[in-house]
């Protein structure tokens, strides 16, 4: 029933936005032009306002507390999704960077949480949906070897981060490693899931974005010498903006996009080939 002086729109299809924080945000406004949008965010608090802000405006937005390393929290995301007609778009943004100093969290946050919630959204997608994974350009800087890959491979095991830790031996458990591994595994998550989505008539694709001017950013920043020196490689001599990865993201969501599917895409500003030579 439509309401007066309302911003909501039941003719457009769903986008659920996962990860409220700076970048996510900048994706679910974009979103939010051609589509419901539902924010998902283990801190609630901050999904509610966002999407209170976001109604403000005049956008179609909700909100649900999700911790995305939970099968039950994300079974009851699935609900809410399925509650509101069913997937068009999944924008997974939440993540952890290495500054959150915990290998198995940002292993499960990172990796396990994406690989639910796709899992779970992917019976409620339908012709024409799309899925895209926040990765990194930490996934393009070394090749995993075949047992970790084989952890990898199966993202939604609820012990990946111990068996990860495992596979890469008690010298290599630290957050960067977290972080680079857990990003890899976005990338194949895409490319073995793209045959399970396109039985559906949808798309899942990872997106790896480069130096992105946001306030994890700039924690890296401060944090990381390794970061500081790769910045001086930059082709662009610049960080990447917000609305510079929300262009990417909508692109991938549209139609335009209709034959992308199982794969990367990467948005450094040429940084990661300039880093290769
Ligand atoms: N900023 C960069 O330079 C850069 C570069 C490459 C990739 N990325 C990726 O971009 C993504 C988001 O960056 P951002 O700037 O929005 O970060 P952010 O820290 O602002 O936001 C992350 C959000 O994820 C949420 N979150 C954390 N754990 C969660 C959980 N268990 N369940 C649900 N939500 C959870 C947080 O509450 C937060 O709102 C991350 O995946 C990051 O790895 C960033």
């Amino acid at each position: 029933m439509y309401k007066y002086g309302s911003g909501e729109r039941p003719d457009h299809s769903l986008a659920v936005v996962v990860g409220a924080g700076a970048m996510g945000m900048a994706v679910a406004h974009r979103l939010a032009q051609r589509h419901r949008v539902l924010l998902a965010d283990i801190d609630g608090d901050r999904a509610e306002s966002e999407a209170a802000a976001m109604r403000d405006g005049g956008c179609d937005a909700s909100a649900i507390a999700c911790d995305v390393t939970s099968p039950e929290a994300v079974a009851a995301l699935a609900d809410a999704v399925s509650e509101q007609g069913g997937l068009g778009v999944l924008a997974h943004v939440a993540g952890l960077s290495p500054s959150a100093q915990d290998f198995h969290l940002i292993v499960r946050v990172n990796l396990l949480g994406a690989a639910l919630v796709a899992d779970a959204l992917l019976p409620l997608a339908r012709q024409g949906s799309a899925a895209i994974l926040i990765a990194s350009m930490a996934a393009h800087s070394f090749a995993a070897p075949e047992p970790v890959l084989e952890v990898l491979s199966e993202p939604n095991a609820t012990d990946v981060a111990e068996k990860l830790a495992q596979a890469i031996g008690p010298e290599s458990v630290n957050p960067g490693m977290a972080y680079a591994y857990s990003k890899q595994g976005l990338l194949l998550y895409a490319r073995r899931n793209a045959a399970a989505w396109g039985a559906k008539g949808a798309r899942i694709v990872s997106l790896s974005p480069g130096m992105i001017a946001t306030p994890m950013g700039a924690r890296e920043f401060e944090a990381s010498e390794q970061k500081r020196k790769m910045f001086a490689a930059s082709p662009l001599e610049r960080e990447g903006t917000m609305p510079e990865i929300a262009d990417a993201v909508e692109f991938l969501a549209s139609d335009r996009a209709s034959f992308i599917s199982g794969t990367d895409l990467l948005v450094d500003g040429g940084l990661t080939a300039a880093l290769k030579g």
